[in-house]
């Protein structure tokens, strides 16, 4: 089942090499977002652990979203990490690279992406037997020229940009061969879900998948 996951991300990320970022308070505004961001062409989705509601969030996307693949972002600790596999989700984020969450993880063939943003890191992640990170946060972190640096020594090593990212530079990411997708909360901005504008979400979902498949012919 891991590994058809692995797989199925893989195939997602073909048609759509993006991860949009949900962070919500109530899990029928979650389902609203995540179907908003499906009609926009976009089901794969990574909810953050930063609201009480989150896992319930996750859950709920897990049940009535159908079609859409969903993942546990800002996983820091091992409990964590169960409580969110058994939540149902496919794939965990971190925002830094910790040994325990990522052999955890490994022992599971549960897809991770655990935040780097130097050399050292990124070598690490390599030893425990990660072949995807996270690159975070991109922008801060170097940007485009820092991937490619890190791109040319880790030559197995397919990175997953986030934090700055949108739709101002989601081409210059996605030109790099190395990258495997873009995370980022460009897609649901708080303003829009408030309002309960998911036609707006929707909107810019479809912009993204547009750049994504102007950036990869
Ligand atoms: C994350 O959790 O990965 C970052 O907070 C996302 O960064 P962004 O809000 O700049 O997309």
């Amino acid at each position: 089942m891991s590994e058809m996951t692995a797989n199925s991300l893989e195939d997602k990320f073909q048609a759509a090499p993006i991860v949009p970022l949900i962070e919500a308070d109530d899990p029928g505004v979650a389902v609203h977002t995540a179907k908003a961001l499906q009609a926009g062409g976009l089901d794969v989705v990574e909810v953050v652990l930063r609201t009480d509601a989150a896992l319930d969030c996750m859950e709920a996307i897990v049940k009535e979203a159908y079609g859409i693949i969903v993942g546990a972002g800002t996983v820091l600790t091992v409990d964590q990490a169960e409580q969110v596999l058994s939540r149902g989700v496919q794939f965990v984020v971190s925002p830094g690279l910790v040994d325990s969450v990522a052999r955890y993880c490994l022992d599971r063939s549960t897809p991770m992406f655990a935040g780097t943003m130097t050399a050292g890191e990124v070598q690490r992640a390599y030893a425990l037997g990660l072949r995807t990170v996270k690159f975070f946060p991109a922008k801060l972190a170097g940007g485009v020229p820092m991937l490619k640096a890190l791109s040319s020594v880790f030559r197995e090593m397919r990175f997953m940009p986030t934090g700055g990212v949108s739709a101002k530079n989601l081409s210059e990411f996605l030109a790099v061969p190395s990258v495997i997708a873009c995370g980022g909360s460009w897609l649901t901005p708080k303003g829009s879900i408030e309002a309960g504008d998911y036609n707006a979400i929707t909107k810019l979902a479809i912009e993204a998948v547009a750049l994504a498949k102007a950036a990869r012919p």
